[in-house]
């Protein structure tokens, strides 16, 4: 059966990318899209997302979300890293898009849970205020998803600990402490971060390829990455780019591709070292633990970067001949 799905992203070129693997994917059912402030504003990510909708013939509904983090202030979109239209400043067809699904993203996210108890998984890959504002508002809802997945978050794994701060990933520093009320609520998350994330990089060859052979997805996904592949270049010296938002969509498909640590995790939300993420692993006793009473989460450590390349690669040229 396929594993019924509800993206909740702040596109974003790597969004993107990822929306539309789960679009294309045979063991995802994309329902709903749910948008997030973060990489573009709130208004121009979910022009953004019905824009691929219409354009890709995506069936999954869309409900716009938060435009501010819960306690912080509002950081300016990452334009620099996503372009001014949030897609990398390729011409986007002026005029209205329709399909917005009249309720606000977390209450989209609330009714959808309960009414499939048990099977919607909820792949974050923005910000997680929608998220957090879900499970405040309805906490029964955290009995109810099969499965959290969340991009965002560096535990040093592979070197990787930061890309915002030394110690903080954009997602999590962009509203910590909804990242935190996401990490120890009381369902299962999962966590692919930059300690996997950056270890998978797509080549300019890689995107050439993908152009060539995937003819529905490929142009498209080319003309958005000149933008991001000039970012990665400029900031990096990389010659390709960070395999980011889909990587979780990945671990949703073939989960046999990641290595996962468990335990709970914390999120600090003040202080020099604020969105940086902590696991603590094993049951050592502390006079003092604000990590013990939490549940267990998953954290994935390393990852086969060639599977998650050639799964992207396979699942978006399949389609594209059926
Ligand atoms: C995350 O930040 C955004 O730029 C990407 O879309 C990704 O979700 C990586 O830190
Ligand atoms: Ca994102």
């Amino acid at each position: 059966m396929k594993r019924k799905v509800i993206f909740d992203t702040d596109p974003g070129i790597d969004d993107s990318m990822a929306m539309l693997l789960a679009h294309a994917s045979s063991e995802i059912e994309l329902m709903g899209i749910t948008t997030v402030f973060g990489n573009a504003t709130i208004e121009n990510a979910t022009r953004n997302a019905l824009y691929l909708k219409q354009r890709f013939g995506l069936t999954a509904d869309v409900a716009m979300g938060a435009d501010t983090p819960l306690v912080v202030a509002a950081g300016e979109p990452t334009t620099f890293v996503h372009g001014l239209n949030g897609l990398g400043d390729i011409d986007i067809p002026a005029g209205e898009y329709h399909g917005i699904d009249k309720r606000a993203a977390h209450d989209y996210i609330i009714d959808s849970v309960k009414a499939h108890p048990g099977e919607i998984t909820l792949i974050a890959v923005g910000r997680l205020t929608n998220l957090a504002l879900a499970v405040e508002k309805d906490p029964s809802i955290a009995g109810l998803v099969k499965e959290v997945i969340v991009m965002g978050g560096a535990f040093g794994h592979n070197g990787h600990t930061g890309n915002v701060t030394p110690f903080a990933e954009a997602n999590i520093i962009g509203d910590p402490h909804a990242a935190d009320r996401v990490m120890t609520a009381d369902w299962p998350v999962t966590v692919v971060g930059l300690d996997v994330t950056q270890q998978t990089v797509m080549t300019g060859e890689y995107i050439d390829r993908l152009r060539l052979d995937s003819a529905r997805y490929g142009e498209f996904i080319y003309r958005i990455t000149r933008f991001y592949a000039d970012f990665h270049q400029r900031e990096m010296g990389m010659e390709g780019f960070y395999v980011h938002d889909s990587s979780a969509i990945v671990y949703a498909i073939a989960p046999e591709l990641f290595d996962v640590k468990v335990g709970a995790i914390r999120v600090i939300t003040e202080g020099p070292a604020i969105g940086h993420t902590l696991l603590k692993e094993g049951g050592k006793r502390y006079p003092i633990d604000e990590w013990s009473r939490k549940p267990k989460q998953r954290v994935c450590v390393q990852v086969d970067h060639q599977g998650v390349l050639d799964l992207y690669m396979a699942t978006m040229v399949e389609k594209a001949t059926v």
